[in-house]
């Protein structure tokens, strides 16, 4: 698909034809990783930042929220529940917090490898080169990191780079993929000042990039950022090239990157089910995505971690989050994965 074709489905509004859109991406999904819908542990280790992005809650400047970084016992033991539920996969996943040393990481790596032989997914941020291969020699399997936007100037903007150090994901998105990770990446959508044309190349990189994983979801403004107020400027002033931040904008989004990469994994995400808490993810698994990851962090800490106001799940336990995505997918005619749940991209590559 080119560029133009892209932005003709992101503006689409006919219903016909929007259903022949999930259609064609949900016939997409099933024939090449089937109807296997694999979990993905979520342990959100902390909530500490170094960062200003315009967009989130944990950035370094919000003095309202009450910081915390989790023991590695009690992550171990989210990890061991994890294992209990049938999850094949945990995703460890924090803010960019600098006092989670290599090391730490390494041995908690190590730890939740021996005790539970879960695959490893890390999601820490923008980290040194020596730290991610520190990682993948410790066991880790898989590292997330979005680009949120492929358009340089609206990146900049949105996330201001770290002192001297200039920051672009995407050479970070090409070094892991060489150092052996299973690789994935997403963007946001709807930031205030992204274009349908904007929104369609970072679907194109999605495909370029090759990525093992994909995903997205809608922006959702924080008041405690900076962002917040221009979108509500972006929305009042009519402007016809801004994409909305809207679920059904989500799905086309889920839908594109179904078609331009087959193989890859697509999480049906938790900012969808926040937009639409009754069907979202339900919705998102039938129009391209075979992926859910049920909130594993225990409940004192899951309200801290706020990267977006009403985020689903805030209050459930782990168990009630395993029970309604199981509850979920099998209302919908699918299975839940066993096992790893790699991706075929990944396995097909290697
Ligand atoms: N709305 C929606 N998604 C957000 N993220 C961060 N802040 C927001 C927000 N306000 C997403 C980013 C990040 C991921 C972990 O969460 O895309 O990469
Ligand atoms: Fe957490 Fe449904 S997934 S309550």
């Amino acid at each position: 698909m080119n560029e133009q074709e892209i932005v003709g489905w992101l503006r689409e509004t006919d219903e016909t034809r929007l259903e022949e859109l999930w259609k064609r991406a949900d016939n997409t999904r099933k024939k090449n990783v089937g109807d296997a819908v694999h979990l993905r542990g979520l342990i959100e280790i902390s909530n500490h930042c170094t960062r200003s992005c315009g967009y989130c809650g944990l950035r370094a400047q919000n003095t309202k929220i009450e910081r915390y970084r989790m023991e590695p016992d009690e992550i171990l033991e989210c990890a061991n529940k994890a294992k209990e539920f049938g999850y094949g996969t945990v995703v460890m996943q924090s803010g960019e917090d600098l006092a989670i040393a290599s090391g730490w990481v390494a041995a908690l790596i190590r730890r939740i490898k021996e005790e539970t032989g879960l695959a490893v997914t890390l999601s820490l941020g923008e980290r040194e080169e020596q730290e991610l291969t520190r990682w993948k020699n410790a066991g880790a399997d898989r590292y997330l990191l979005r680009f949120e936007t492929s358009n340089r100037a609206l990146f900049d903007k949105i996330h201001p780079p770290l002192g001297e150090k200039p920051c672009d994901r995407i050479a970070l998105l090409k070094q892991l993929k060489h150092l052996g990770f299973e690789t994935g990446s997403g963007a946001l959508i709807g930031i205030p000042g992204q274009s349908y044309e904007d929104l369609a190349r970072d679907i194109m990189l999605f495909a370029e990039l090759g990525l093992d994983m994909i995903g997205c979801g809608p922006y959702i403004p924080h008041p405690e950022t900076p962002l917040a107020s221009e979108m509500e400027t972006a929305l009042a002033g009519g402007d016809e090239t801004q994409v909305p931040n809207t679920e059904l904008m989500a799905y086309k989004v889920i839908a594109l990157a179904r078609l331009v990469c087959p193989r890859a994994n697509i999480p049906s995400t938790t900012a969808i089910a926040t937009l639409n808490p009754a069907r979202g993810r339900e919705f998102g698994l039938e129009r391209g995505a075979n992926v859910v990851m049920p909130n594993l962090t225990p409940v004192k800490y899951r309200a801290l971690y706020e990267i977006y106001p009403g985020k689903a799940c805030i209050t459930e336990t782990a168990d009630a989050c395993a029970a309604c995505l199981r509850g979920r997918i099998e209302s919908i005619g699918r299975q839940v994965g066993t096992g790893r749940g790699d991706s075929m991209n990944y396995l097909l590559r290697s």
